[in-house]
């Protein structure tokens, strides 16, 4: 097993804890990353902290490599870029673990073998170079009405790694539950400044994060995507066990940085004006965390 390479392209939180945890089962990891992170770990490594405690030396660089598999962990704003310079590479099976809609569809514009994919692991960034991991979750690989090679083979290296993770043949459902779970908490989280569990706790909050939730749904509904959980029991349970987390978006905010809403709630609400659907709440979140981002000069 230690003869395959996986490749981290997009060195974030996420992306760190997932090259951490293969890395220590004894697979040969490169990380792709830039800017502080990049500098960070390839002078002093990749600190982990939280559930389990670790130090690693690294490999890392700015530009992909050939590798066997390429778990892709950028910003969702980031994934075009990402996929043309993976397709000048022999990347092999990439697999997305990325938050949002329209990932899997944008990196097989580009690339051969993509597996889609969603996680509930927690990592967060403390500063460049280390990594929180915060909590544990499960990671679902696969396609839409099949299970492949490819996902089987992303499953094993994880698997092989100690993590959760399941081949499944519904993504798209998978990956649009969690789109909503981020829909309904990221942007009031950010725009309130407010931890997960406010999102339940504020009668009014909750309010909107229902309206944000039944317009999804209604979208699901009209794409012929399969709801196979409750999706306010989801967002619930999910603000609940994570009460006294910051939201991804509310973090990105309090850095500075671009926020991940035009795939988010953005995307809902675009689709939802391609199929006829009204989302007319998710229109204005985006709209409102669009003016965060530019007043605040983060865009
Ligand atoms: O993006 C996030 O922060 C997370 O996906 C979630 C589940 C909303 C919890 O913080």
């Amino acid at each position: 097993m230690a003869e395959q390479k996986i490749q981290i392209m997009g060195a974030g939180a996420i992306g760190c804890l997932f090259g951490a945890m293969v890395q220590l089962a004894g697979y040969d990891v490169v990380f792709v990353g830039r800017g502080e992170q990049l500098k960070a770990l390839q002078n002093t490594g990749l600190q982990i902290t939280g559930l389990i405690n670790t130090k690693l030396e690294v490999v890392a660089t700015d530009k992909p490599v050939d590798a066997d598999i390429t778990i892709v962990s950028v910003k969702s704003y980031d994934t075009e870029n990402a996929a043309q310079l993976l397709s000048r590479v022999d990347c092999g099976i990439t697999f997305t673990i990325q938050n949002g809609i329209g990932n899997l569809e944008i990196l097989s514009m580009y690339l051969d073998t993509v597996v889609g994919g969603v996680t509930t692991y927690g990592a967060n960034l403390v500063k460049p170079g280390t990594v929180n991991f915060a909590g544990e979750g499960i990671t679902y690989a696969g396609n839409d009405g099949f299970v492949s090679r490819e996902a089987e083979a992303v499953v094993k290296v994880l698997v092989d790694s100690g993590m959760n993770c399941q081949a499944v043949d519904n993504i798209s459902s998978r990956i649009w539950s969690k789109a909503i779970v981020n829909a309904a908490i990221n942007p009031l989280t950010a725009i309130c400044r407010v931890r997960n569990g406010s999102v339940v706790e504020i009668n009014e909050l909750w309010e909107i994060a229902e309206a944000i939730i039944e317009e999804g749904e209604n979208l699901m509904k009209k794409m012929g995507i399969r709801i196979s959980q409750n999706l306010r029991d989801l967002v619930r349970e999910v603000a609940i066990k994570t009460a006294k987390n910051k939201s991804s978006m509310l973090q990105d905010i309090e850095r500075g940085r671009r926020t991940e809403v035009d795939f988010i709630n953005g995307k809902i609400a675009e689709l939802a004006e391609k199929h006829g659907v009204d989302a007319r709440v998710n229109r204005l979140i985006a709209n409102l965390v669009k003016g965060v981002e530019k007043s605040h000069g983060f865009i």
